[in-house]
């Protein structure tokens, strides 16, 4: 079987430990592993240009601008050619097929999305920060062309399976791609561009999702692949704060990321010993807030407090639904405390960076339970996301994930701020 990998959507750290994973454990139990570039994007595009000739040794790492901090493979001398099978084994800086010592073949990458990768070409990438494949949040394979355009490059290149790590938009797009393929390859047909026979042996995608997002927003899954690297970032910024805020007794408003979400916000602020926190799904308890807030900041303060933080989500909102910023809480607390008051916003320091254990731990096992969901996937069988829910890697239908995600924002909307919290499913937000 042929199965490629994509990471899509926003990155997260640990998307590599996924692709390290998915393409290994393929390799050992005897499928051919592809990667695609650049998330949706690169199954859109396809490859331009033909496969390069053996001989055509490119150094990777020196191709065009549309190869810069794309290229799949760390060293280019060491980059497996087309021909190689999956019973790749390698010794020290040689690869080794069916135990003989061959030279290395290389290709280029440039005007190519979709990948064969061996695994070497993998060796090492547990530890490395965002995705060495590319992401991308792609416009073009939101429309049905563009889909259409996935399907011919897939088919064309043999690929019949597929494994997506991204978010819970990247995992809807997923679903509607397998659920519209057999109209997909029907159109093909209709075009005549692939022959019947490639056709006939595509009448099913096979496909799996992976859940990479900082947020740790998805429903039916405990943790989110980049979730626990993105609060490790952000205590050690606490740190960092703390220190300075302490020394001049000042305020801090730390802003962080996570959407709609307030699970980054909340862990953050427990592991940051924080005095306040504002999170989407749970408003401040009366409207206006500002009152409740400068009594509880005073009540620390005279306790002997130099230092305040406050962390407010990107998402944060008050019971009316009104959004709540860093810069608005700076000034309550300057106007009304004499505070002197500073923001901090974390921005993307809390989303790249090498990954933590875990999220070089729980990518290695989700992704090898994907290839095995794939493996086991017939017609008719849902796709599964693959999750963990109480310590074990878990397999979930992935509409339903995506539909108790979303029933989440639902609830916020309406107001239901006690359901969304038992909704999130966490300990942590309950
Ligand atoms: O979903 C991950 C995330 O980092 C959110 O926390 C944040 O709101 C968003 O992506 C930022 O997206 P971008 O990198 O496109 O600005």
């Amino acid at each position: 079987m042929k199965i490629a990998v994509a990471t899509s959507g926003g990155d997260s750290a640990g998307m590599n430990a996924v692709v390290r994973a998915v393409v290994r454990s393929g390799i050992l139990k005897g499928c051919e592993m592809w990667v695609v570039r650049e998330g949706y994007e690169g199954l859109v595009r396809g490859n331009s240009q033909a496969v390069q000739n053996e001989g055509d040794l490119i150094n990777v790492a020196a191709q065009s601008a549309a190869m810069d901090g794309a290229a799949i493979m760390k060293d280019a001398d060491h980059v497996p050619d087309q021909n190689l099978t999956h019973n790749l084994r390698f010794g020290d800086g040689e690869l080794l097929k069916d135990g003989t010592a061959e030279s290395v073949g290389g290709r280029t990458l440039k005007g190519r999305y979709i990948v064969r990768v061996g695994w070497d070409d993998v060796r090492g990438w547990y530890s490395q920060g965002g995705t060495l494949i590319g992401t991308a949040r792609s416009a073009s394979f939101r429309a049905r062309e563009g889909r259409l355009a996935a399907a011919h490059n897939l088919v064309k290149e043999g690929i019949n399976a597929l494994i997506v790590c991204g978010g819970d938009g990247s995992l809807t797009g997923a679903d509607i791609f397998r659920s519209e393929w057999p109209s997909l390859i029907q159109e093909l047909r209709d075009e005549g561009t692939i022959s019947e026979e490639q056709l006939q042996s595509h009448t099913h995608l096979r496909l799996c999702g992976l859940v990479g997002s900082i947020d740790n927003d998805m429903s039916l899954t405990d943790l989110t692949i980049g979730a626990p690297t993105a609060v490790h970032r952000i205590s050690e910024a606490i740190d960092n704060i703390n220190s300075t805020a302490y020394s001049h007794s000042r305020a801090f408003i730390v802003e962080v990321m996570g959407r709609d979400c307030g699970w980054l916000a909340i862990l953050a602020g427990v592991a940051g010993g924080a005095d306040f926190i504002f999170i989407p799904e749970r408003p401040p308890k009366v409207n206006p807030w500002e009152d409740d807030l400068c009594a509880e900041i005073k009540k620390h303060r005279a306790l002997g407090k130099r230092k305040t933080i406050i962390i407010v989500a990107e998402g944060a909102q008050d019971l009316d639904l009104k959004p709540i910023r860093a810069e608005y809480i700076k000034d309550v607390l300057t106007e009304r405390l004499g505070l002197d008051t500073r923001v901090t916003t974390l921005g993307h320091t809390q989303r790249g960076g090498p990954p933590c254990a875990m999220d070089r731990i729980l990518p290695t096992l989700q992704g090898v339970e994907a290839v095995e969901a794939i493996l086991e996937s017939k017609p008719g069988t849902p796709t599964y996301m693959i999750g963990i829910q109480e310590n074990k890697i878990t397999r979930v239908p992935l509409m339903q994930a995506v539909e108790a995600t979303r029933n989440v924002a639902r609830l916020i909307k309406s107001k239901d701020f006690d359901n969304a919290l038992a909704a999130r499913g966490s300990d942590f937000l309950g």
